[in-house]
């Protein structure tokens, strides 16, 4: 039950580095089950989700080892057990990307519907038509998903929306299967690339991501392959919107900034000074900021829903209103109550908030329900006149590595509380 004991009101200054993508090493680590050799990942990254996946992975019988420099070595040769323990799988989101690769490899997968944070309804129905159309056998009863796929064959998928998760689940159970999968309205995402990518090296022929389709051969086994996950592009945007609500000068390093570019267009426009070099950013403010005026939440490479907790704390302190649509997730506004108890002036209708800029927030006790929410009142806080208590941190936890820490270094005041 940590908590945060935020003092408010310090400007932040410094340069910081961004860590590999949560999403993307999720997705390459269901990825792993794939290979019939040794996986090699660098710069593993200390969140939650992470080691609750790694868990998983353990429990199906493969071999992880953590080593001292943040390397992960994962060896799923022996992986022998195709159910994936309830208590495990109603932990992470994530845990049903191991649909579409535990089918392609052992033929057969029990599984559990999946926790994860709690945003909206987050259907899954899209991965299991997708992996039906592969000829897969998917029965849903009891709670439970069971998969079979004693002959997996390629075929033209169209999703009717392009979801993050159903593409990876698709791409990753067309590897192994005969002949050539199409997926039509695919999911654009970096990470996507970057599994793609993580699959390509290990032996897969996988082309097209990045793109509306993507176009899988596939292959009789995937071998041994040493890799680095992109950077996390929704922790750049937490630090560069952290930077723009409590002012200063920050640089950010280890990001590819046409990942966040929706946010860098947003922020430019808004006052901020930005200046990007290679795989570096730096932000200074110069005064109070001028409202977004606007935010839409959509598909790569539109605003992403998981800056939009942390992009609406800066509309509540910047000059101006802003009108925010939440068009992914619906129940993606919890924090607000907890911000307009800080002096925030905000008003939601069902996917839609109309944000008022205040001169001030002020310290609370307030409680985080989701991992984004979490970044963003911490944010807040960091921004508060005064004291705030933020309780929940573990769900921040899931998707950042000490983020106290991180916003210390740059000049915050932030304390975490165990008890
Ligand atoms: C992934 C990310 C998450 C991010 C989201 C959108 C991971 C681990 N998580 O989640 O951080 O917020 O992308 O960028 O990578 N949908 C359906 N049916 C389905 C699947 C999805 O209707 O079968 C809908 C969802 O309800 C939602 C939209 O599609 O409205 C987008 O969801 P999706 O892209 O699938 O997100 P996730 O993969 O769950």
């Amino acid at each position: 039950m940590d908590k945060f004991i935020i003092n408010g009101g310090n400007t932040l200054n410094g340069v910081i580095d961004v860590p590999c993508a949560k999403n993307s090493y999720l997705a390459i680590l269901a990825g792993c089950v794939l290979s019939s050799g040794v996986v090699c990942l660098h710069n593993y990254p200390k969140f939650d989700d992470i080691d609750k996946m790694l868990d998983i992975l353990v429990s199906l019988g493969c071999k992880v080892t953590r080593e001292e420099n943040r390397t992960l070595i994962i060896d799923c040769t022996n992986i022998n057990n195709y159910v994936i323990p309830q208590k495990l799988a109603k932990k992470i989101r994530s845990s049903i990307f191991l649909l579409g690769p535990m089918l392609s490899r052992l033929k057969r997968v029990l599984v559990t519907y999946p926790g994860g944070c709690d945003i909206g309804s987050r259907p899954i129905d899209l991965h299991l038509k997708g992996l039906k159309s592969l000829n897969a056998k998917i029965v849903e009863r009891f709670g439970f998903i069971e998969g079979e796929a004693t002959n997996l064959i390629g075929e033209n998928v169209h999703l009717d929306y392009p979801s993050v998760g159903a593409t990876e689940n698709i791409m990753m159970a067309a590897v192994l299967a005969k002949g050539t999968t199409k997926i039509f309205n695919s999911a654009k995402e970096p990470e996507i690339v970057d599994l793609q990518n993580f699959i390509n090296s290990m032996g897969g022929k996988i082309s097209g991501a990045g793109s509306d389709t993507i176009t899988i051969v596939g292959v009789e086994k995937l071998g041994s392959v040493e890799y680095t996950p992109i950077a996390d592009r929704i922790i750049a945007g937490t630090y560069l919107l952290a930077g723009a609500a409590c002012g200063g000068d920050i640089t950010i390093k280890n990001v590819d900034y046409e990942h966040i570019y929706s946010l860098i267009t947003k922020l430019k426009n808004s006052g901020c000074i930005i200046d990007i070099k290679d795989d570096t950013i730096r932000q200074r403010t110069n005064g109070r900021l001028k409202s977004f005026g606007s935010i839409e939440t959509l598909p790569y490479p539109g605003f992403p829903t998981d800056m939009q907790p942390q992009a609406l704390i800066l509309q509540a302190i910047s000059n101006g209103t802003c009108i925010i649509t939440e068009n992914l997730f619906e129940t993606r506004f919890k924090h607000v109550p907890e911000l307009v108890k800080m002096g925030a002036s905000i008003v939601t209708r069902d996917r839609m908030a109309i944000v008022t800029g205040v001169e001030k927030l002020y310290g609370a006790d307030v409680t985080c329900y989701d991992l984004r929410a979490g970044a963003a009142l911490t944010i807040a806080g960091m921004v508060a006149e005064g004291k705030t208590i933020l309780n929940e941190v573990k769900n921040i936890d899931r998707g950042y590595e000490k983020l106290e820490e991180a916003f210390n270094l740059l000049g915050a005041d932030i304390k975490r509380e165990t008890k």
